[in-house]
């Protein structure tokens, strides 16, 4: 595992900048090179990770737990570049714009189900993916990660992305990330954490390996 992009993530000059891309069918109207698709940071909690060289540990092909797919912008550039990748969303709306973009990638599992009840969907999600990657955006953000925890291997990852607003509108955003990076500590081992400013205000991201 390490810092570096992983394999099948490149920066790319794509409509006159470079940008970080991926290799797929275009899925929100993003840039494009040839096969090649523009990962917009400012649309995508984990594109800001990388973009910010955050340590997610991604070196391509992982098996890989994705909880709050929405309707699939950062999760179709995760299904580009790594392995088996389940995609967990329990909006039906957004959920079916997720099937559209699954239908061009055979390695991405579409799963309309509550990432508050992992039991629902434990007999299809292999045991011990290499990462969750968590953008739910709701409150009650860490007992998500830890309801989760069992289906991460020993030497995987927890890529969180937390947004303050979603746990208490009214709140500071550190009193907020303080609160539930302790909460998470039950279960993780905190490896970095870093705001997403300038790409998302008001965010933390996490990286964290299971205790
Ligand atoms: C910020 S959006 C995700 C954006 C997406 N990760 C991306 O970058 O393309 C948060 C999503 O999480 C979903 N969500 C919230 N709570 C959830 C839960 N308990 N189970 C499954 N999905 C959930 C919401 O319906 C919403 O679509």
């Amino acid at each position: 595992m390490s810092s570096e992009l992983p394999a099948g993530v490149e920066r790319r000059v794509v409509d006159g900048r470079e940008r970080l891309a991926t290799r797929g069918e275009p899925v929100y109207g993003e840039p494009t090179d040839g096969e090649w698709r523009a990962w917009n940071p400012a649309r995508s909690k984990l594109g800001a990770m990388l973009e910010l060289g955050m340590e997610t540990a991604f070196e391509g092909g992982e098996r890989v737990l994705y909880l709050g797919a929405a309707s699939g912008t950062t999760v179709s550039h995760v299904a580009d570049f790594a392995g088996p990748t389940y995609a967990v969303e329990f909006a039906p709306r957004p959920a079916r714009d997720l099937l559209s973009v699954a239908a061009s990638r055979p390695r991405l599992f579409p799963l309309l189900k509550d990432a508050r009840r992992p039991e629902t969907y434990a007999h299809v999600v292999e045991a011990g993916v290499d990462a969750i990657v968590q953008d739910v955006a709701t409150r009650g953000q860490a007992r998500v990660a830890l309801e989760n925890r069992r289906f991460l291997a020993d030497d995987g990852r927890l890529l969180l992305a937390v947004k303050a607003r979603s746990e208490d509108v009214a709140r500071e955003p550190a009193a907020v990330f303080e609160e539930i990076t302790d909460e998470l500590a039950a279960e993780y081992a905190l490896l970095e954490r870093r705001r997403l400013e300038p790409y998302h205000a008001d965010h933390l991201a996490v990286v964290a390996e299971p205790r």
